[in-house]
This record gives structure tokens, C-alpha cells and sequence, in this order.
């Protein structure tokens, strides 16, 4: 079984929808969505935005559901010049850009006592994304770093200090958080993000224009990824 778990209900209504065989299950705060897409045993969940939000729901999902892989879909801003609105963004692995224990000699963003700096997603997972974005029109396929913080980024300075501290692609609030909850519990795990803006000064804006249609592709790949 595949989880999947998005920050805003909006992000994975329409997959609920989708489902077949569907069984709603709550959890403590928690409302998962059980059943069929693309023929594939899934469980669906919104965690709420942000760090904490996104761990507390991955380890719920993990202990109801034992799930084989985490996927987390969703929306994110630019940070690579590269990357536009629209396009996708692979997660190679994902970095919490807030953590700060430098003043013990930790390099800006590694939590302190755990793995390296970034949490690696799942080689057959990023080769599978990869591939499917090939098949896909009228977006670019990127592989990148995430970049994940209690922050909605909207300015050029912050957009360039996560690109040269970080060398990220991305910035969203969740994908790390994730991340680390999952390779804590040995779970495979994947962060598929659509571009909604470029997370500058026009970044609320933007945003509001391209929530919908980022979250409309996101929820396309993911069917596709799933097949
Ligand atoms: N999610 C989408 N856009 C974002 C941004 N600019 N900053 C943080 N999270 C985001």
C-alpha cells in the first residue's frame, strides 16, 4: 500500500474522489481515505501545513496503514532559475532549511544527532517519476533538491539564500518533515511538487493564479505514476 499525503485538502480531494473501494478511516484527527487508484492499493491523507503537521500525520499514517512507500504531492515555489510555474520538481532528497544548531558546529540545516543534512528519497521511486514526466506534455521534469521550512518564501534574497546555501530546487513546508518521519521508520519515500509560483515579492499572487491548475497536473501525474 502506497500512502499519500498532501498539506491542504485541496491538494488530495479529488484523488479521494478518485478512489475505488473507498473506506474512510479517522485517526485521532486524522481522516484517511482508503481504496483502488490506477488499480493501486492507496491511503489518503491531508496532514495540515507545515513541519510538525506533516510529521505527527506521517506517523499516524505509518502506524494504522504500515505503508510500503510515502508519497507527498503538493504544491511548491521555485528556487532554481531553471524551474518555472507549472513544471514539476522530483525530489532527489529534502533538506529542513530552518534548522539551526551552527552554533555547535552543525552546518545550517542538519537536525542535530540524525542522518546528513538531507533526507535521500527513493532511487526507484525518483526513476519512476523521471520516467513518467517523459511521458507527460506540457510541463519540464526536474530533479531536485526540496527545501522545507515554516515559511510561504516571497523574496528574492530568502529564494537566493536557500539556492546558495542549499543548492535547492524547490521550497514548500512539509516535504522534509516527511521525509525524515519516513526514513526514521525505514518507509520509502518520494516528494512530487508542482511549481505555483516563484517564490518572490509576485509569489502570493501567483500562487492564487496557479494553485488550482498545479494541483490539477499534480493529481494527473499521480495517477499516472501510480498505473
Ligand atoms: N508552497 C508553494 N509556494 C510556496 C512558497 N513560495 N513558499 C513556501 N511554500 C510554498
Amino acid at each position: 500500500m502506497i500512502g499519500i499525503i498532501g498539506a491542504m485538502e485541496e491538494e488530495v480531494a479529488k484523488l479521494k474522489e478518485l478512489c475505488e473501494d473507498r473506506e474512510e478511516i479517522q485517526k485521532g484527527p486524522y481522516f484517511f481515505v482508503k481504496g483502488k487508484l490506477s488499480g493501486k492499493e492507496v491511503v489518503l491523507c491531508k496532514a495540515g501545513i507545515g513541519k510538525v503537521n506533516a510529521a505527527a500525520c506521517t506517523q499516524a499514517l505509518i502506524d494504522t496503514f504500515s505503508p510500503s512507500q510515502i508519497l507527498n504531492t503538493g504544491v511548491a515555489g521555485a528556487i532554481a532559475e531553471e524551474i518555472h510555474v507549472l513544471d514539476l520538481l522530483v525530489s532527489k532528497d529534502a533538506v529542513q532549511y530552518d534548522m539551526d544548531a551552527t552554533e555547535f558546529g552543525y552546518p545550517r540545516g542538519q537536525i542535530p544527532r540524525e542522518e546528513d543534512l538531507a533526507f535521500p528519497a527513493e532511487e526507484k521511486m525518483i526513476e519512476k517519476a523521471l520516467a513518467v514526466g517523459k511521458t507527460m506534455q506540457g510541463f519540464h521534469t526536474f530533479l531536485g533538491r526540496v527545501a522545507t521550512g515554516d515559511c510561504f518564501v516571497s523574496s528574492q534574497e530568502k529564494k537566493e539564500f536557500l539556492r546558495k546555501e542549499f543548492q535547492a530546487s524547490c521550497c514548500e513546508m512539509e516535504g522534509a518533515a516527511i521525509a525524515q518521519i519516513a526514513r526514521k521508520n525505514g518507509v520509502p519515500f518520494l516528494i512530487l511538487r508542482f511549481i505555483s509560483d516563484e517564490a518572490n515579492t509576485k509569489a502570493p499572487m501567483t500562487y492564487t493564479e496557479f494553485e488550482r491548475k498545479a494541483i490539477a497536473q499534480s493529481v494527473d501525474f499521480v495517477l499516472e505514476f501510480l498505473k
